[in-house]
């Protein structure tokens, strides 16, 4: 797939609609705009003395120290740099994160922001244009709160459904996630706002963070999570990658040379500036020398402020050159020049609620997936007058996920359930004040719809036995910091939703989940959909799609194993907040290597529950005359898309490679493309595969090299059953 720009004119120009300022002095020459980044830092630089080039290489934990006031000059969260007044460098204002502005604990009073869906809703809509939409949403408020650099942009491959953070990342797929992201990146740079990439690398697993080393091959890496970041950063360009806590092959990602020097800077020729992660820290000139360039908020979490004393002490001893410094600076200084920093510095103005409430509820509505629908049980029909709702504390709201990431302050207000434990970090768990209850009424005011609260099993049996239909919303918290102890559902949510469906057939299951759960019940329940962590739009888009407002449209971002016997380490130990399990220090990714999800169901020959692009619509979608043209490394399919059911509805035609014996990995995404189409409605569409998914990465000659032989292109509608096929002859091709 050719990776584009996804967004129309008219949409940029709205969104780029921000007063332009400043011009140069004769005593500032870098504040003429006229000037390139380049030239304007290195003017700069040459002005700095060595005390204002080190305020730029550590920032201070924004939300104070012990509970002690701010930093003079934050605004409140989670970094700030100060700025430099004589010199006309503004400060640098961090916030989390990826589903929206936070406001940790409402320090910043009056503040509030869209809380949005999580990353795998953004995924699993398929569509490059949501996700800028989204990200644009989020630097646009970032910019409106004070805040030039939003720490959002994670691109953290799924590995493994109980990772605690699946859900401020992407998916299991490197070209999915990276395309995503990467726009994502685009729309909240858009913005003046920096944009920062995280969690830079492989930290798919939040057991024993700080401590754990990931074990992975050098091609199996490229190949799996460094290809997702590279995707991102190609589309995206981000002006910042976050280094991750985690070691990798024994070495911490923030003092990781391979990572950060040699790929990232070095291959990649990523110009931006490498942050820590809060706590990533370990050395000074170490770390300075393997390509960090600046330690965030190591006062409060790392054992020192390694880039202060320490590495003044080290450069004037010669231990990292004077020159590594300025490059340090200077990496810094040009993306603060480059994304509008300097010339359009934030202005505190309220958001736009109205167009955040839309860009959330047209994620919600593109991005939650119908897993299943037998006997089209969905939409609910005109005829279904008595409703019950049962369980997910659905009279109030919607689930979110919890730690630095969580957007708990909103025009709606803060939490609508609170006291749900733990309420400390990483909690709060969060429930925002989007009710699908009241969503639904809005929608039905025809039907009799019912809350039962479904902590008795009995009692919300009963009820759904007086009703028509029962919708029973099942939900799974988690969070940063923590994995989850394994893929059930908690608090017997599983043995509610069989006693619900015994006592009436027509049980509907909506999920709000972190990621993919055992679904012991399947067999009972005729319609499953998966609304993620919908965000502060969650009912009224979840309540659109079971009525058939809205035609669903979502497909799935992962592969949706069995249980944990389908994964690669079927049992982790210690995962969860089980204390007394001996907990992992070292996570071998080599047993998976770059097959993660689909990949290693096809190379295991396993039957997941739900495959990888899975996910149904109110309308039907035939395809026809499959063409491939190959030209080197431009892979082109071109196929006819024809809308076959009633409804106007989005189909995802998604192209795979299947590979010969040889290689490592069976099967990969290549491209895809979303089209929406009227009933009956016929059209051609072109898909251009993305080079790199159809090389492997030859880790001695540092390239990407298709090598020559019979592959078969199948086009599909899931990662497990193509449709239509070609083979397809590939000449040996470097990746240009
Ligand atoms: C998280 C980062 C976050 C940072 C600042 C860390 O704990 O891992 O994703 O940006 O905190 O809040």
């Amino acid at each position: 797939m050719k990776l584009r720009d996804a967004s129309g004119k008219a949409l940029k120009a709205q969104l780029l609609a921000l007063p332009y300022a400043q011009g140069a002095t004769p005593s500032q020459p870098w504040m003429d705009t006229t000037l390139g980044a380049d030239e304007r830092t290195r003017l700069l630089l040459g002005e700095m003395t060595q005390d204002e080039k080190f305020q730029m290489l550590r920032s201070y934990f924004g939300l104070g120290k012990d509970g002690g006031p701010l930093p003079e000059g934050a605004v409140g969260s989670a970094g700030f740099v100060p700025g430099v007044a004589r010199l006309g460098i503004p400060a640098q204002q961090s916030a989390d994160a990826g589903v929206g502005v936070t406001n940790p604990g409402g320090i910043r009073k009056g503040d509030f922001a869209t809380a949005m869906p999580s990353g795998p809703s953004t995924a699993s809509s398929w569509n490059p244009l949501i996700a800028y939409v989204g990200g644009a949403t989020m630097g646009r408020e970032a910019w409106q709160q004070r805040f030039n650099i939003l720490l959002g942009g994670s691109v953290n491959l799924q590995r493994d459904p109980r990772n605690g953070r699946n859900f401020e990342y992407a998916g299991e797929d490197p070209l999915l996630g990276g395309v995503i992201v990467g726009e994502s990146i685009r729309g909240i740079q858009s913005q003046h706002v920096i944009s920062t990439m995280k969690h830079y690398a492989l930290n798919d697993m939040e057991t024993r963070r700080n401590f754990h080393s990931v074990q992975i091959g050098d091609q199996a890496m490229h190949e799996s999570d460094l290809l997702a970041f590279e995707i991102a950063i190609e589309l995206g360009k981000p002006g910042s990658a976050m280094c991750s806590y985690n070691k990798i092959n024994g070495i911490y990602g923030c003092e990781h040379p391979y990572l950060m020097n040699q790929v990232l800077k070095q291959e990649w020729k990523f110009p931006g500036f490498v942050m820590s992660d809060w706590g990533g820290v370990h050395s000074g000139s170490k770390a300075a020398l393997a390509g960090l360039d600046q330690q965030s908020a190591g006062e409060v979490f790392d054992a020192t402020t390694f880039f202060d004393q320490p590495l003044r002490l080290a450069v004037a001893g010669g231990t990292v050159p004077q020159a590594r410094l300025d490059d340090m600076v200077s990496r810094i200084l040009r993306t603060m020049f480059l994304h509008g920093n300097f010339d359009n510095p934030p202005q505190h103005q309220p958001i736009d609620v109205e167009a955040g409430y839309a860009a959330a509820q047209r994620t919600v509505e593109e991005g939650s997936v119908l897993l299943r629908n037998e006997g089209n049980l969905l939409p609910l029909a005109d005829s279904v007058k008595r409703i019950v709702i049962i369980g997910g504390h659905a009279d109030k709201g919607v689930i979110g996920g919890g730690g630095s990431s969580m957007v708990g302050v909103t025009a709606k207000g803060t939490n609508a359930v609170p006291g749900v434990m733990p309420t400390t970090w990483p909690g709060p768990v969060i429930f925002h004040p989007s009710s699908p209850l009241e969503a639904l009424r809005a929608e039905r005011p025809d039907a009799q719809i019912t809350y039962v609260d479904g902590r008795n099993p009995a009692a919300a049996a009963r009820a759904a036995a007086q009703a028509d239909v029962a919708l029973v919303f099942a939900t799974q918290w988690s969070a940063e910091s923590v994995d989850l102890p394994d893929m059930q559902l908690p608090d017997q949510q599983d043995a509610l939703i069989s006693a619900v469906a015994k006592a009436n057939p027509k049980t509907v299951v909506v999920l709000e989940t972190n990621g993919p759960v055992r679904t012991p019940w399947l067999a009972q329940v005729p319609a499953l959909l998966q609304a993620w962590y919908p965000g502060i739009r969650g009912g009224e888009g979840i309540a659109a799609l079971l009525t058939g407002k809205v035609n669903p449209s979502g497909r799935l971002p992962v592969t949706w194993v069995v249980d944990e016997s389908q994964l690669p380490r079927p049992h982790v130990p210690g995962l969860g907040f089980n204390p007394k399990q001996p907990a992992v220090d070292i996570f071998d990714f080599d047993i998976e290597g770059a097959n993660v999800g689909y990949k290693w169901a096809a190379a295991k020959g396993l039957v997941p529950t739900f495959a990888f692009g899975h996910g149904l619509s109110y309308s039907s979608f035939a395809y026809e005359n499959l063409q491939v043209s190959v030209e080197g490394q431009r892979v082109v399919a071109s196929v006819d898309v024809r809308n076959t059911g009633a409804r106007a509805g989005a189909d995802v035609a998604q192209l795979y490679l299947k590979l010969p014996q040889g290689h490592t990995t069976p099967i990969r995404l290549v491209g895809f493309d979303k089209v929406n189409l009227q009933p009956g409605e016929q059209r051609r569409i072109r898909i251009e595969a993305e080079p790199k998914t159809l090389a492997d990465f030859d880790p001695t000659a540092r390239e990407w090299k298709i090598a020559a032989g019979t592959y078969q292109l199948q086009l599909g509608r899931n990662a497990a059953e193509p449709l239509q096929v070609v083979d397809v002859q590939l000449q040996d091709t470097v990746i240009r």
